[in-house]
């Protein structure tokens, strides 16, 4: 679980990938490591997630694939089966978190209240996502959640862009960003796009980690 949660912290951005069937999934993932982000987050919003993962887990055994939008067991359990590394909720689901933490699996629930983040220090994780991020109040609410809960890091997910990226990044309690900006062109099946939006992540990762 921690490798997992280290992988993440050291990728810092996680693309977020809603795909139609395997091969969209496939060149998606293709792009992806091309552009040098094998990372994916594959959500469970449509059918084709499940067997996704497991056709890029195959391609790629080392990329770092996770499954995201797990609202249930039933879809835990699907995704580790497909070979997900880690899970990600919208929220926060008591009964997703202690299946993962039973089974060891690296799992980051969605808080966006102090009440969520109780929950999720009772569990004893030290990461979640911060969802639905923009929406919810940005930077500002974080830096708000930093005060109470010192040892609480995020992966803020939802509204973040390459336009303000860095600014999350620069706050020290932010292990990684979570977003579809980078995977969008793949709608319109432009995969040298995505290589290209990955390519530009990376640089403004590698750009961020040299200012130290
Ligand atoms: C998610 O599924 O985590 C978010 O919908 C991604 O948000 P974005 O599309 O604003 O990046």
């Amino acid at each position: 679980m921690n490798k997992i949660i280290k992988e993440i912290e050291n990728t810092k951005i996680i693309p977020v990938v809603t795909v139609e069937n395997i091969t969209q999934g496939l060149h998606i993932m293709d792009a992806l490591a091309e552009g040098g982000l094998p990372a994916a987050e594959i959500t469970f919003r449509t059918e084709a997630a499940a067997d996704t993962i497991r056709a890029m887990s195959q391609k790629y055994p080392d990329a770092l694939i996770g499954a995201g939008t797990i609202l249930n067991v039933r879809q835990a359990k699907e995704a580790e089966d497909a070979g997900a590394k880690f899970l990600v909720s919208p929220g926060y689901s008591d009964e997703v978190v202690n299946y993962c933490i039973e089974r060891n699996i690296a799992v980051l629930p969605g808080c966006m209240t102090p009440t969520d983040i109780l929950r999720a220090l009772a569990a004893g994780l030290s990461m979640v996502k911060f969802f639905p991020a923009e929406p919810a109040g940005g930077l500002k609410l974080l830096k708000a959640f930093s005060e109470p809960f010192p040892k609480l890091r995020f992966m803020p997910t939802g509204g973040i862009s390459k336009d303000n990226l860095m600014e999350y990044l620069n706050f020290p309690k932010v292990v990684a960003c979570g977003g579809s900006w980078i995977t969008k062109p793949a709608k319109e099946n432009d995969f040298a796009a995505v290589r290209q939006e990955a390519e530009n992540a990376v640089k403004l990762v590698c750009r961020w980690k040299e200012q130290g």
